[in-house]
């Protein structure tokens, strides 16, 4: 596999295999500085672009120029006043896209007038993410177009933008590693991504790490502590379940602290009520929650996070076996609730009905849980935005903003009374898992409500501030999302980043 993208930042000067040429429209001519070291050649070939208005900066316009020493792609920007981050990162990620073996492994990226450094920083940080092949199986040959040296890629600007370029540059370096930490663990086949090997390797990032820790709740401590929500789903599989608890900056604690829950299901065959096979292997991403808590983690210790939070992944195998758990079966959970089973698909809420109540004891500012949870949830949003559910529109609000910005939407999707009375309506138990049959996406986060852990006491009692955040549409690869080709997205790890370490 290719290692990640290196870069430097630098002033404005050396050449490389291609140079990179992002342009604002409304100019005749090149930018001043845009052509310093550029062969003759290659300064009369841009300067034409120009003067003939074959080249116009447009946004999205694109147009590469040959020469001996360096190839020189300019690129449309449009106009430089409403540039947005988000554009900025999506032309930075096209960029890469298009890249092939001739345009070699050294890369300048030439800012010149009219680039704010927040803009450069998206360029850059939409060219590392999209920077990633998840290409481990594939056996290579000598004739492969790609070999597997990284990218080098120098960011140049003026002067006066260096600090802050380097700094972002930096920062959107170590966020991406997360991304595709994430994404490597989405991608990764059931047969060798199950529960324990998600916590083996959770334990094995968090090794020599002072700051974090990661404690594994396994099979025997989920049976001590009566997580019947978990033992009920893995119990069918001979890869057992696992809770996996993350720690980060425990010494930093001073009050209540943000916790980020995943759903890992670490492979999805519907249980005893099987799902159709037409499609079935995409649900190996079925632990994608988990694997956003996994890189967010990654992120946050990589951009020296100073506060104290904490993450879950909620990690077991749904699959049928003489020992599976069944339609109509009555199981505990940690709250001590019970719930009527009506279809072992619906697991996802059921692991995490034991990973909310978990973070009870922790003390937490705010419960978010991520999940690949309902195929309702692609059916309203398509594979645009997350489905995003709240107790608390503050925090909701929040998260549709930060989510925004970084370019990883989160609608805000309704949780009613009605559909809580759904999934309370059991006959024998206390919930049941399963709503009606419109409006599956709310119902699931109407199960999940019952199983958020209240503070306070008496007539004070309430519960905490919580968000469910339903990846099943937006966590794989979708043709409108630039910073990925395909397969896992490592959704919402940038949009967590900012919540957590921006405020
Ligand atoms: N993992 C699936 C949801 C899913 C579907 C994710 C498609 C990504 C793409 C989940 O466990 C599930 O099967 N949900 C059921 C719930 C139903 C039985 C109430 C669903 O969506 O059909
Ligand atoms: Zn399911
Ligand atoms: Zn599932």
């Amino acid at each position: 596999m290719r290692g990640p993208m290196e870069h430097q930042v630098a002033i404005i000067g050396t050449i490389a295999d291609t140079l990179i040429l992002p342009l604002f429209e409304g100019t005749n001519k090149p930018p001043n500085r845009a052509l310093v070291g550029l062969s003759r050649n290659a300064q009369s070939q841009v300067k034409g672009a120009f003067a003939s208005e074959d080249f116009d900066g447009k946004a999205g316009k694109t147009l590469s120029l040959w020469d001996s020493e360096c190839k020189v792609i300019l690129l449309g920007m449009g106009k430089s006043d409403g540039l947005k981050e988000n554009n900025a990162r999506d032309a930075g990620a096209k960029i890469v896209a298009g890249l092939g073996k001739t345009h070699g492994k050294n890369l300048a990226v030439r800012f010149t007038s009219g680039w704010k450094s927040n803009q450069m920083i998206a360029f850059a940080e939409g060219m590392m993410l999209r920077d990633y092949k998840f290409d481990k199986y594939m056996s290579k040959d000598e004739d492969d177009d790609d070999d597997d040296t990284p990218y080098n890629v120098t960011f140049q600007a003026s002067a006066r933008h260096q600090e802050q370029l380097t700094a972002g540059c930096n920062r959107a370096a170590a966020i991406t590693t997360g991304v595709h930490i994430a994404r490597d663990l989405g991608n990764e086949p059931a047969n060798v991504l199950y529960p324990m090997e998600y916590a083996s390797r959770a334990q094995a990032f968090a090794k020599g790490k002072g700051n974090l820790s990661v404690t594994v709740l396994d099979w025997d401590d989920l049976q001590e502590n009566k997580m019947g929500g978990l033992i009920n789903v893995g119990k069918g599989s001979e890869h057992k379940p696992c809770m996996v608890i993350w720690e980060l900056n425990a010494k930093a604690k001073d009050g209540p602290c943000p916790i980020i829950i995943g759903k890992g299901i670490t492979f999805d065959t519907g249980g005893i009520s099987l799902k159709p096979g037409a499609g079935m292997d995409e649900m190996k991403f079925d632990m994608h929650g988990s694997a956003t808590v996994f890189g967010l983690m990654v992120a946050l210790h990589g951009v020296n996070h100073k506060g104290h939070m904490m993450g879950i992944s909620c990690m077991a195998e749904n699959t049928p076996s003489s020992t599976a758990y069944r339609p109509g079966d009555v199981i505990d959970t940690y709250s001590g609730k019970t719930v009527e089973v009506l279809n072992t698909d619906a697991e996802g809420r059921l692991v995490l009905a034991d990973g909310l109540w978990k973070a009870g004891e922790f003390n937490p500012e705010y419960i978010i849980d991520l999940a690949t949870l309902t195929g309702a949830c692609v059916i309203a949003l398509g594979h645009e935005a997350s489905g995003l559910w709240s107790n608390d529109d503050e925090l909701l609000e929040r998260i549709r903003k930060v989510a925004s910005d970084s370019g990883e939407l989160a609608w805000p999707m309704p949780l009613l009374p009605a559909f809580e009375k759904q999934v309370t309506g059991s006959k024998i138990a206390d919930v049941k898992n399963l709503g009606e049959r419109y409006g599956g996406s709310n119902s699931a986060a109407a199960f999940l409500k019952q199983f958020v852990p209240e503070q306070g006491e008496g007539d004070d009692k309430k519960q905490y501030p919580w968000a469910h955040i339903d990846i099943a549409g937006t966590g794989w690869g979708t043709s409108t999302n630039a910073t990925v080709a395909h397969g896992a997205t490592g959704v919402h790890v940038r949009t967590l980043v900012r919540l957590i370490n921006d405020e």
